[in-house]
């Protein structure tokens, strides 16, 4: 299984959902590197189950403990080890799927894979894997706001309500501002009443989480196989419910012609080179150009309904399938520190690479 993630700037997570616990081992960290338990316990919070009235309502403090890496407050240089312990697993909940699939989720594909699944909790198919990437991903933003980098990431769309947001100035206070994440106040409102009656319906919906980076320099990124945009796409991706990536403009740039899409260049007085537009999203030629990195994530209705459907079990007999237990009924809220988490270590892997290329 390949669980690691990064070149110089690298992660190995680990743990099953009802396992003992969950973590993640950093290489490649530099030495000095101011640690803060609270800053890595903070993005730990914005992505823990039970945190609000639209998440699931399994109960985990995800209380973090470093195990090596750091003395007195700073990175040694050497492997980070995190771990959190799983608290309120409620195995029962899980009976049924011992034999049978559940639509949309990974245990009919890990049957075929392995021959053998972690049932109870879904494993490593659980979104308590990302665990070990967000606490990750909170060390790459202490590091990477050293070059001067700030990742703001929001819900802009949930199932057919869409969001306005400005790239440009979102903060995170704003996201933070409620329960949804999503900065534009009034739609949140929307999102939250449309997100509780599908909650109530024993139903999910999906929606798409944007997610910035501002102050990155020109120069990050790789030209051929490991293009900036091609790293990134490949971090989002592979979380949990993610179907679909965009950087900058991304599909809906087929609607135009080239005059109209080009992100025109312009120098100002002090000859500092800019694009008058950036559909471009910050990235050209798999390398950052200097423009915000802007990019969009799809995630798609939670599979875990509690709506019979037809599905099959291990003897290939077919059945139905009602979900039991705790399910977020919309993932998205919780998703948005994973996505940060993500382009976190993608940029700071990135601007390490960078370093070593130029000094
Ligand atoms: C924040 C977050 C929370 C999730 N919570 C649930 C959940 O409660 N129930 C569920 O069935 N899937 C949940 N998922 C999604 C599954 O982990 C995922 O759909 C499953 O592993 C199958 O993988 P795939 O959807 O990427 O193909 C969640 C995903 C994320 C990002």
């Amino acid at each position: 299984m390949s669980s690691r993630f990064g070149t110089i700037f690298s992660i190995s997570t680990w743990g099953e959902s009802h396992g003992g616990g969950v973590g993640v081992v950093v290489d490649g960290c530099p030495p000095l590197v101011p640690i803060s338990l609270e800053e890595i316990q903070f993005e730990l919070d914005r992505r823990k189950p039970g945190q609000s009235k639209i998440t699931t309502q399994r109960k985990e403090s995800d209380t973090v403990e470093i195990l090596s890496g750091v003395q007195d407050g700073l990175s040694l240089g050497t492997p980070i080890a995190m771990l959190v312990r799983n608290e309120d697993q409620r195995s029962r909940d899980y009976d049924e799927i011992q034999h049978k699939y559940r639509p949309s989720h990974a245990d009919f594909a890990y049957d075929k894979k392995y021959g053998i699944r972690a049932w109870s909790g879904g494993g490593r198919s659980s979104a308590r894997e990302t665990i070990g990437r967000v606490a990750a991903g909170a060390i790459a933003k202490r590091v990477l706001s050293n070059f001067g980098v700030e990742i703001v990431g929001y819900v802009e769309k949930v199932h057919h309500l869409h969001a306005t947001v400005d790239p440009l100035t979102v903060t995170l206070a704003d996201v933070e501002a409620n329960i949804v994440r999503c900065p534009d106040q009034a739609v949140a409102a929307e999102m939250l009443t449309h997100i509780e009656e599908i909650r109530k319906q024993g139903n999910s919906v999906g929606g798409v989480v944007g997610c910035v980076a501002r102050g990155v320099p020109a120069g990050w990124g790789e030209p051929v196989f490991d293009k900036l945009e091609a790293d990134l796409g490949k971090a989002i991706l592979s979380l949990p419910a993610c179907k679909g990536f965009e950087i900058g403009g991304g599909f809906g740039m087929t609607d135009f012609t080239g005059s109209e899409i080009n992100d025109e260049f312009e120098a100002d007085a002090d000859k500092h080179v800019f694009t008058r537009t950036n559909h471009s999203g910050g990235i050209q030629g798999g390398i950052s150009n200097g423009m915000p990195i802007v990019l969009h994530a799809a995630f798609k209705p939670t599979a875990t309904i509690m709506t019979e459907q037809h599905t099959v079990d291990d003897q290939h007999e077919n059945t139905t399938l009602k979900g039991r237990g705790r399910h977020d009924p919309c993932v998205l809220p919780r998703a948005v520190p994973m996505v940060e988490a993500m382009v976190a270590l993608v940029l700071v892997d990135h601007a390490l690479r960078q370093r070593a290329l130029r000094g």
